[in-house]
């Protein structure tokens, strides 16, 4: 059951122009969804709608199965978690303070706020010597982690974050994006997500939402943007770069093959075989390996040898190309870290096949 709902939803700030213009959208109960799109399109408009920051000029929204506008507005914030980029932390209280400020404006005693503070900050990755902390003394990274478990201190059960990393460095966009993730698989809370970056809708959204000059053109899993996409403005904006983020999302192990031509060095027996699946593979040459089975180079069938390169089964796709880039490949061979023991090949060929394969059987699935 939808746990958010936009019915034919507009705003019109002034003129005769629609910051949001008749949205309909069905927001699932546990769903991770990314509105993206560019500046000026309505995504924080139609995000500040749900919780009352801004009224709709028209259309309805339902939120737990009540109108928004039967909702007490206050209370309505008090029960949906909202995260934002810069201003979110009161400056002169302290983390502690921060964290349980809507518990205190509750009456919830100082007892039950002390032990929720300590909570949310484990959730969050951060340990005890930060409550006393003032947000002027947390880095950015900190601060949103503190905002992050502030949005959770009632226990909603729908969290909306309006670019809440845009303002951090890659890295620590990175490392929080993926602990919100896994608060996300663990909590099992609603989330609506506005970004302008692909990549970060791409890795935290089940569903996407692309808009454009305040309409929703598609919404779905990532897969279904990528491979069919409703409109020229959704093939263009997911385009190239989605494609790029579904090849990090790969590792080699996931794209190998497994079953390979291998001759042991210094035996001639099973060469013959293996130069045989050689060819049925279309390749012109084979692999060697030593007696324990560590890879030790690759050999043409007609006797020359040939550049190779290695990858561990973790590396992500994405490096996988450049590896093959860089050694004028078309191929990689898979070895195990703690070994070099030989587990497969990443053929070029085989991945395109089977990444166009996989995404389309996914298409109707779930999650890319
Ligand atoms: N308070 C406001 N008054 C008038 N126009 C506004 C107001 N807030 C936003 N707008 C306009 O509404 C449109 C959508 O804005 P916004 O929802 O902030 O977009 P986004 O978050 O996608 O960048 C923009 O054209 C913006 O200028
Ligand atoms: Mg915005």
């Amino acid at each position: 059951m939808a746990i958010v709902s936009f019915r034919e939803v507009s705003k019109i700030y002034q003129g005769d122009t629609p910051a949001v213009n008749q949205v309909s959208l069905d927001v699932e109960e546990g769903e991770f969804l990314c509105l993206i799109g560019p500046s000026g399109c309505g995504k924080t408009t139609l995000l500040k709608m749900v919780n009352r920051l801004i009224e709709p000029t028209s259309g309805t929204i339902v939120v737990e199965g009540r109108e928004v506008r039967k909702w007490d507005p206050i209370r309505l914030r008090r029960h949906i978690g909202y995260v934002i980029q810069q201003i979110g932390l009161f400056p002169h209280l302290t983390v502690e303070e921060n964290m349980t400020y809507v518990l205190s404006i509750m009456g919830r005693p100082l007892s039950e706020r002390r032990r929720k503070a300590r909570e949310l900050l484990e959730v969050v990755s951060l340990d005890a010597s930060y409550l006393r902390r003032f947000p002027r003394e947390l880095s950015g990274g900190e601060r949103q982690r503190v905002g992050v478990a502030r949005a959770l201190a009632s226990d909603p059960k729908i969290i909306l974050m309006d670019e809440p990393f845009g303002a951090l460095d890659q890295i620590t966009k990175e490392q929080l994006q993926g602990e919100l993730l896994r608060l996300h698989r663990s909590l099992r809370k609603t989330i609506v997500f506005v970004t302008h970056d692909l990549q970060e809708a791409m890795k935290l959204g089940t569903r996407i939402g692309v808009m454009r000059k305040g309409r929703m053109l598609q919404i779905g899993t990532p897969s279904e943007l990528l491979f069919t996409p409703a409109d020229p403005f959704v093939e263009e904006f997911l385009g190239t770069g989605g494609l790029l983020q579904t090849f990090r999302m790969f590792t080699a192990q996931e794209v190998m093959l497994r079953d390979l031509p291998v001759v042991v060095v210094g035996q001639s027996e099973g060469k013959d075989r293996a130069i045989q699946y050689s060819r049925d593979l279309g390749w012109d040459f084979f692999l060697l390996v030593d007696k324990e089975g560590r890879f030790v180079g690759a050999e043409r069938v007609d006797g020359g040898s040939l550049p190779y390169s290695t990858v561990f089964p973790s590396t992500s796709f994405e490096e996988v190309l450049r590896r093959m880039f860089l050694a004028s490949t078309s191929w990689v061979a898979v070895v195990d870290p703690s070994n070099g023991v030989l587990q497969g090949v990443v053929d070029f060929r085989f991945v395109c096949a089977h990444l166009q394969g996989y995404c389309l059987e996914k298409t109707s699935g779930k999650k890319l």
